[in-house]
């Protein structure tokens, strides 16, 4: 079984993850990682050399990849993978979905002290960062909610993410 964390920059996919996978004692992947790795370049090095379409095109082929394999797998994609391409809609039939939602000011503030990691807004600044989360989940939501699972994880502990996780699958 796979189970894939969907959700926007700093919703806590990451972290989530690896608690469930070694609670669960399945395999943990990190989309971004496995991308970094196969490339052997950080996250904004592929955004600066070679443009967000092509890093679109790797985290489809790459996910792709993952999502064929029989192991048990916690998989925590990039708050963009759902957007591109079908990408939701392969998630969803090879895998259990679970999104991870958490309000604006939780989002900007874990991210903005995270920034330098995230291409997409390395260059938004602190008092802005509010408006442009806001604007982007309008456009995002609708793909974050074709999950199969929808966790608010606002004012919850990691213990209690992971057990309302484990009930829902
Ligand atoms: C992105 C999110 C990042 C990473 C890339 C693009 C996005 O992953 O894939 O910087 O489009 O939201 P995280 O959600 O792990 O930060």
């Amino acid at each position: 079984m796979i189970i894939s964390l969907v959700g926007y920059m700093g919703s806590g996919k990451s972290h989530i993850s690896k608690i469930l996978s070694d609670k669960i004692n399945f395999k943990l992947i990190d989309l971004d990682k496995e991308i970094s790795k196969r490339k052997k370049l950080t996250i904004p090095e592929i955004f600066e050399k070679m443009g967000e379409i092509h890093f679109r095109k790797l985290e489809r082929e790459i996910l792709e990849e993952i999502l064929a394999s029989q192991e048990n797998i916690v998989l925590s994609l990039g708050g963009g993978t759902p957007v591109y391409y079908n990408n939701m809609e392969i998630i969803n039939n090879s895998s259990k979905s679970i999104f991870l939602r958490a309000s604006i000011a939780t989002l900007a503030e874990r991210i903005s002290k995270q920034k330098e990691k995230r291409p997409l807004i390395a260059k938004i600044s602190d008092e802005d960062l509010p408006e442009f989360i806001a604007k982007h989940l309008f456009e995002r939501n609708v793909f974050y909610s074709k999950a199969q699972f929808s966790i608010n994880t606002d004012s919850k502990t990691p213990e209690d993410i992971i057990q309302e996780i484990i009930e829902k699958l």
